[in-house]
């Protein structure tokens, strides 16, 4: 019998300006990358779903019937798997491989960029039509599990892919062409979105006086960021990122790992930079506006600190079915 295998992929992001404050109602802007999640889903040969990731446990699989068993990370992946069993049930099951070019928990919207991509191979296995709205508000429901209070800004940028400028669940597409090179670092200081939008929270409550002029200066960079990048101004775009990586770690999501690897980054010619996402570890990204002193960057933060860099782009392909196909057996 024929079986049919559906891969789906949603790509990670950036975060150039406004993590955190987004939280409160203030807007943010991020960037689809070219580094993606890919969900494969076939018929599984059990009367149960099953999961397996690469990057979780060896990639051994899971029944995803039950929560007591599974890793914490598939919480929000059994979430989704159980609200497509409900309404779009058809007595198969499926068997879901997930496979990834990011790295986990570090800034990058891997969760999200599972989620998306597992929503939308779930959608093609029930064959039942999704928008990308819909999509996106699935994804939703999978991040409020791993993240707690999420604004929602990385399973939307993972649904549309390209730029977003995101406020309050309200997106503009931005047509971003920035002429510039965009290094990653990822310090591989274990962290958890969930605790470090908790610390801010309880920080911003204790300290209203502290935290809200920060949350709103946040708020202004991003607004000014827009301009610098509609007008491809990247030396304004640097100096906003550099001056929002300070507030950031005026809010206490910094970490010194990260403030070493935006040393090299400047040493090296970076025009700027600034942790990306929930921060208190993960990655950094900067820009640059020469291939030599980026690589020179890469390079340096390899020799000296053992830290893996890499260029990435900007992509414009959102979640995306990739293919279908059959094998036989
Ligand atoms: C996570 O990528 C960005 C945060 O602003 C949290 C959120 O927006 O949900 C820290």
């Amino acid at each position: 019998m024929k079986d049919q295998h559906i891969c789906c992929s949603a790509p990670g992001k950036i975060i150039l300006f406004g993590e955190h404050a987004v939280v409160y109602g203030y807007p943010a802007i991020a960037v689809a990358i070219d580094r993606r999640v890919y969900s494969i889903v076939k018929r599984s040969d059990y009367n149960y779903p099953v999961l397996i990731s690469e990057n979780i446990d060896a990639g051994r699989a899971y029944r995803m019937d039950v929560t007591d068993s599974i890793p914490h990370e598939f919480l929000s992946l059994h979430k989704l798997i159980t609200m497509f069993a409900k309404y779009f049930s058809n007595n198969d099951y499926p068997y879901i491989s997930i496979k990834s070019d990011l790295p986990i928990s570090s800034g990058l919207g891997s969760s999200a960029a599972t989620s998306v991509a597992l929503t939308k191979s779930l959608a093609e296995f029930y064959k039942a039509s999704f928008t990308l709205e819909k999509i996106s508000a699935y994804a939703f429901e999978a991040e409020k599990i791993q993240h707690g209070m999420p604004s929602g800004i990385d399973n939307t940028i993972a649904t549309y892919g390209g730029g977003i400028y995101f406020k309050q669940g309200e997106i503009e597409k931005l047509d971003i062409n920035l002429n510039a090179i965009l290094v990653v670092a990822d310090s591989k200081v274990p962290r958890s979105t969930k605790k470090l939008v908790e610390k801010v929270r309880k920080f911003k409550e204790k300290n209203p006086q502290i935290v809200n002029p920060i949350l709103e200066k946040i708020g202004e960079i991003t607004n000014e960021g827009v301009e610098a990048l509609k007008t491809n101004n990247i030396n304004k775009v640097g100096e906003l990122m550099t001056e929002n990586h300070n507030l950031l770690e005026e809010l206490g999501v910094g970490h010194h790992k990260l403030s070493e690897i935006l040393s090299v980054f400047t040493e090296t010619g970076a025009i700027g930079g600034k942790l990306t996402g929930a921060g208190g570890g993960g990655c950094v990204v900067a820009i640059f506006d020469n291939l030599n002193d980026a690589q020179q960057a890469i390079n340096k933060l390899e020799h000296q600190q053992g830290i893996k860099a890499f260029n990435t782009y900007i992509s414009t392909k959102g979640v995306t079915c990739e293919s279908v196909f059959c094998d036989d057996n």
